[in-house]
């Protein structure tokens, strides 16, 4: 296998302990970076660790809760004062929850908009900061949705959580040209794809279940490895957004 350009990065992935996450941080321990996870249930994260070969000094995980923000910044501090700060954001966690705009509860939208929204906005404060002081060429990607680019009946809040990850996207990179920062912003906005999340959302093992039937969904590792393409392009390239649906997804 070619050696990959990242090897002694230290890469961030949050929402590591499932899905979309936990594929990107293995693709990412597999291209040889020092790897930081975080999510609540750190017991995934210890799970990862020793599923992952290598050596263990190079893997941190953190219980960080997103919404959060001490915690956040309590595990950018750890990280620093480790391996200098974070080369690779991956902003993967993300959530969702069934609720209406027209009789939904205040708690599911701040739920919401302060996972998807704020922490990954200061999830990428922080990564940028990083990456100016120590002036390296990073790489930040926001896991987005196909919800960034059209609205699933019955998800409004959600979809309107994704578009603000598409404003947040553009707006990232028209500061970075401003700063004239070799620092690149991508995201990647996935249609169906078989994670916790069809359960999260619905809370019902049985309606994912039937999510996840109606045709061929796409699997996380089709998403890492979509991450992988887009960091590894040259470093005068770059990928803003990625749209990527099943190939029998109708919406
Ligand atoms: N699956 C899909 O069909 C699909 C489609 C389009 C976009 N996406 C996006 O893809 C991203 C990853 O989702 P997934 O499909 O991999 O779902 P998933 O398997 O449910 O993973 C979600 C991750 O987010 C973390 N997370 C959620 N709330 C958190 C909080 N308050 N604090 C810390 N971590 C939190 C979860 O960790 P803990 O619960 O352990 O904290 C988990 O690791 C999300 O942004 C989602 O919106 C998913």
């Amino acid at each position: 296998m070619e050696q990959s350009r990242w090897k002694g990065a230290v890469a961030l992935v949050t929402g590591a302990s499932s899905g979309i996450g936990r594929a990107v941080a293995k693709d990412l321990h597999s291209a040889g970076c020092k790897l930081a996870v975080c999510a609540r249930r750190i017991e995934r994260l210890d799970a990862l660790k020793d599923e992952l070969q290598g050596t263990h000094a190079d893997f941190q995980g953190f219980q960080v809760d997103l919404r959060d923000t001490s915690s956040i910044l309590a595990m950018f501090s750890k990280i620093r004062s480790q391996w200098g700060g974070v080369d690779i954001l991956i902003n993967s966690a993300g959530t969702g929850h069934m609720t209406s705009l027209i009789d939904g509860a205040e708690d599911d939208w701040r739920d919401i908009f302060d996972v998807n929204v704020l922490a990954l906005s200061v999830c990428t404060r922080e990564a940028v900061q990083d990456m100016l002081r120590r002036q390296t060429p990073g790489h930040i990607i926001h896991i987005s949705s196909m919800s960034a680019h059209r609205v699933p009946k019955g998800a409004g809040m959600y979809a309107a959580s994704k578009y603000a990850v598409r404003a947040l996207t553009e707006g990232l990179r028209l500061e970075l040209q401003e700063h004239h920062a070799d620092i690149r912003i991508s995201s990647v906005s996935p249609g169906t794809v078989e994670t916790e999340f069809a359960e999260r959302v619905t809370k019902s093992k049985d309606l994912a279940t039937q999510i996840y039937s109606r045709f061929k969904t796409l699997q996380a590792e089709d998403i890492a490895s979509t991450v992988h393409f887009i960091l590894h392009a040259p470093q005068h390239m770059q990928l803003h957004d990625v749209l990527i649906r099943p190939t029998k997804q109708p919406s």
